[in-house]
Order: C-alpha cells, then structure tokens, then sequence
C-alpha cells in the first residue's frame, strides 16, 4: 500500500539547513495500524507530510498504490490525495464559519459528487462519530473533543486507502483520547485501509498493530 525507499528531508532556510529525516526506509500494508512515536522536533509530522505528499522529499522514493508519487504532476498529485489519502492534522485545519456537516463535505465536493450522495455519506460519517445532533453547529460552537471527532469524519468520509493522523488525541483526556482512538480502529477496520499515527504518547501507541520510533532522522521498530 505504501513503500518509501531511503528517503530524506532537509529544510532549507536561508543558509541554514535541517536535515530532519535520513534515509528512511518503510512498508505499510492494507490494514496495518502504525503508531510514530518520538519527542518533539524528532520529525513526525515531517514524515507524515512527505508520505502523503503534502510536502517534497529531499531524496529517495516514496510509492503509494503502486505509483511514484513524487513522478506525479501537481494535479495528478491532487487527484491522488483526494482518492486515496485522508489527513488529521496536528491543528485540525477545521473551517470555523462552516458547519459539521459543511467541513466534512469538503473532500467530497472536490471530488465533485453529486449533492445528495454527498449529503448521504456526510450524515453517515455523522453518525459514527456520535455528531448527530451537532451537524448543523458551526465549529467555533463545538468543544475540542467533538472538533477532533469532526476533524476525523472529515478525514474518511471518502473512504480513504490510508489514513494520516497526526497527534490526533493530543489535546484530549485520557477516556476521550481512547474513544477517539477506537472510533479511528473501527473506520480503518470497517474500510480496511491503513492507519499511520503520530503520536508522543506511549499508551496510545500501545493500541496500534505496528509502533516505530523516530529519533536523529531515523526509524527503528519498537
Ligand atoms: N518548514 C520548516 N522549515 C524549517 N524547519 C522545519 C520546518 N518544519 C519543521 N521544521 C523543523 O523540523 C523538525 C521536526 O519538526 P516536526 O514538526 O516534524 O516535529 P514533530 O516530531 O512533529 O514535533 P511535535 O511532537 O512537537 O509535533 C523541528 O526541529 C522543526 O523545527
Ligand atoms: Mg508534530
């Protein structure tokens, strides 16, 4: 599903350079549920932006579905994203003045479906997650935890092959963090796709199939 070879990622600024990931090699399959673990400043989010192809690598090779990514022209880049890949972001990226039901549509309408299937699995998603009564709430409305649970409806109402989540129960308590993880289990389980998670918090990284760390650039299983 997703294989990268040796790949490294140095930020440029300036004159300064910081070489963040060294050489990094991974295979995730179908199904696989992946905890990154690391300190802050180790690179997690960096990895997780270069393998969904938010971000270019500085060398190496990163394949998803069998396609080079890093071949892919812009829009083909996009296409991709919008088919096969869903983000967490680490700061939700939620719009505020759009509704629940708005802001899950989104990777939807980009993908120009119709309004009434968007609508049906927007609603679906909905539910899941437990948001039913909040659908029509406008984000600044909502409190973190159901702001996280939006963020994460959004990120598979396409159904995505792999999903990225970056922190995803970072500002969360302990119960909430766990539901929200075992809602994230049952909709990569549900859709058999693969779940890549970074996380700085062992506990939760205990619940996934597969935990690696990150430190000085480089991957090591744990
Ligand atoms: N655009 C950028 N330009 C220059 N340096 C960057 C850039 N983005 C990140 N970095 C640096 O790369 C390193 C890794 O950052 P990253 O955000 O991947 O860490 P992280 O493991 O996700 O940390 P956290 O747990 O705090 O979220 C940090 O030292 C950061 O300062
Ligand atoms: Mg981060």
């Amino acid at each position: 599903m997703l294989v990268c070879n040796n790949i490294s990622k140095i930020y440029k600024d300036g004159t300064t350079e910081v070489s963040v990931l060294s050489e990094i090699n991974l295979n995730i399959d179908s199904g696989d549920t992946v905890a990154i673990v690391g300190s802050s400043g180790s690179g997690k989010s960096t990895l997780l932006h270069v393998l969904s192809g938010l971000e270019n690598i500085t060398s190496g090779e990163i394949f998803i579905d069998n396609m080079l990514i890093s071949k892919l022209s812009e829009n083909d880049l996009c296409k991709m994203r919008t088919s096969k890949i869903g983000f967490i972001y680490q700061f939700h990226h939620l719009i505020k003045e759009l509704s629940v039901r708005e802001n899950i549509s989104l990777p939807l309408l980009i993908k120009n479906n119709d309004n009434s299937d968007i609508r049906m699995a927007a609603d679906n998603i909905i539910d899941q997650v437990g948001l039913k009564h909040r659908a029509d709430y406008q984000i600044d409305k909502l409190s973190g935890g159901e702001r996280q649970r939006v963020a994460i409806a959004r990120s598979v109402v396409h159904n995505p092959k792999i999903i990225f989540a970056d922190e995803p129960t970072g500002n969360l308590d302990k119960n909430n963090a766990k539901n929200i993880l075992s809602l994230l289990s049952d909709l990569v389980n549900f859709n058999n796709s693969s779940l890549i998670m970074a996380t700085h918090d062992l506990e939760m990284a205990a619940l996934l199939n597969k935990r690696m760390s990150i430190e000085n650039g480089s991957i090591n299983t744990i």
